[in-house]
């Protein structure tokens, strides 16, 4: 199949290289200048695990237009994969989008064929029906369903491990206008995956809800875990992995998202719960679930800041490990790591920063007043508290005898995902979050 794909970011690029390296033609435009000059090189301008390498098998089958125009003509199907930022009251904007949509127009009024437009960016439910159908049908003059096919096709993906998501899902999601759209989305997409996945082919409107739905009821997985790790802490004797596992073994809940911890960040999450409550809202209900899965989430710096003020006082040192919302990524959008950060920065600690991605962004968001380090010894030398934040596999093998040499006395370690459970960590006060205390002594 022929495809365009109008947007090359994050989650773009990505896409249309997994399309292009299955064989599709892929015709690939965004707005960006740098970004069409460096793929038409041959130069991968984003960082994502495994993109560069599977570009290698694309480049042939991805060609990167100038135009909507060109992007149109070439291909059976148009996906959209811009920007929708939040506004202030929660909802995601949908401008980047119709100017997209208004942009087609007058490629798909010209254009003899059935062409589908899949759109892919998160939206707010009812954004299809009432805003990109009437659009379209007005600006082309044509009919919605016979004349062009609407879809939406929103992914699952993780920042860090978008390739092998998107090839590897449980279920694609595929809202379409019309049976032939939804059908056309559906081979692409299984000409493509790895796995079988369960098509999960519905109307608009019930994929719009599915979409923010199931990454709401993800983060209340989260949430539950974390809030059960925080009253596990209370607990002599606790351990909130003994616990996850044994619930996570109940197929009725399942094991994923179910690891006490930090909360959940990123670009996706938390603004997914909150854009929940205001759709909930403006059809006359309350996520009251979501509002709760929210408050947990928010708890969890302060909770350990709480935990370094009970044992020291500023300005003592504290050396953050991790500072990306998780592992594999260099993102810090919504990261409690960079939340406590400037939790303790604002009580006049010294915080020392390490990371194997994210200092240059850290920097931009912290400012001078805090302490970049790329050696993790120049960042722990002199630290009255050690905080193990992001899970990078980099601090589950750090050597603790020569830590406790570059540490003050009786440090106290902090550890969000049990990193160093089984080390030896007598010369430290060890603090792993969802453990009762009792256990370690
Ligand atoms: N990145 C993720 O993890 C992820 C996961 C699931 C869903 N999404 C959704 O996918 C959408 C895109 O996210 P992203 O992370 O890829 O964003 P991004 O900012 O990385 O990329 C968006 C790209 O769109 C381009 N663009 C903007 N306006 C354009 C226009 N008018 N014409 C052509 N190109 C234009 C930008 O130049 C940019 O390269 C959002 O709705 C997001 O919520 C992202």
């Amino acid at each position: 199949m022929n495809i365009s794909v109008i947007g090359l970011g994050k989650l773009g690029l990505c896409t249309a290289a997994c399309f292009a390296s299955a064989g599709h033609q892929v015709y690939g435009y965004d707005l960006n200048d740098f970004f069409r000059r460096e793929l038409k090189a041959r130069r991968n301008p984003i960082d994502e695990t495994g993109l560069s390498e599977l570009l290698e098998s694309a480049w042939n089958n991805l060609n990167i237009v100038d135009t909507y125009d060109a992007a149109v003509h070439a291909s059976d199907a148009t996906l959209i994969i811009v920007p929708t930022p939040s506004l202030p009251d929660g909802r995601f904007t949908n401008d980047y989008l119709i100017k997209v949509l208004e942009g087609l127009a007058p490629a798909l009024s010209a254009k003899g064929t059935f062409h589908i437009v899949d759109v892919v960016s998160t939206v707010m439910p009812g954004s299809c029906d009432t805003i990109f159908r009437p659009l379209l049908e007005q600006a082309t003059g044509k009919k919605c369903g016979s004349d062009f096919g609407l879809v939406y096709n929103p992914e699952f993906i993780a920042l860090g491990s978008v390739i092998r998501n998107f090839l590897n899902p449980d279920m694609v999601l595929i809202g379409a206008s019309d049976e032939q759209s939804g059908a056309l989305i559906r081979d692409l997409y299984a000409s493509t995956c790895k796995t079988s996945p369960m098509m999960a082919v519905m109307s608009l409107v019930n994929a719009e809800i599915t979409k923010i739905s199931l990454n709401c009821y993800v983060t209340m997985k989260i949430s539950y875990a974390n809030g059960l790790a925080a009253i596990c802490e209370q607990v002599p004797g606790a351990d909130i992995d003994v616990i996850t596992a044994a619930i996570g073994a109940d197929t009725r809940v399942g094991n994923k998202c179910l690891k006490g911890g930090l909360g959940f960040g990123g670009p996706c999450f938390p603004r997914d719960n909150i854009a929940f409550q205001a759709f909930a809202e403006e059809f006359g209900s309350e996520a009251l679930l979501g509002k709760a899965v929210v408050a947990v989430n928010n708890s969890i710096p302060r909770r350990i800041f709480d935990k370094i003020v009970a044992h020291c006082t500023a300005p003592a040192k504290i050396a953050l490990l991790g500072l990306s919302y998780k592992a594999d990524t260099h993102i810090i959008e919504e990261s409690h790591s960079i939340m406590l950060a400037q939790l303790l920065q604002n009580t006049g600690f010294t915080v020392a920063l390490h990371d194997p991605k994210s200092l240059e962004p850290a920097k931009k968001q912290l400012g001078d007043a805090v302490e970049y380090d790329d050696s993790i010894d120049k960042c722990l030398k002199g630290a009255a508290v050690v905080a193990l934040l992001t899970d990078w596999p980099e601090y589950r093998n750090l050597d603790w005898e020569h830590i406790a040499a570059l540490t003050k006395p009786g440090a106290l370690v902090v550890d969000s995902w049990r990193a160093a459970a089984e080390k030896n960590l007598s010369a430290f006060t060890y603090m792993p979050l969802g453990v009762g205390i009792s256990t370690k002594e």
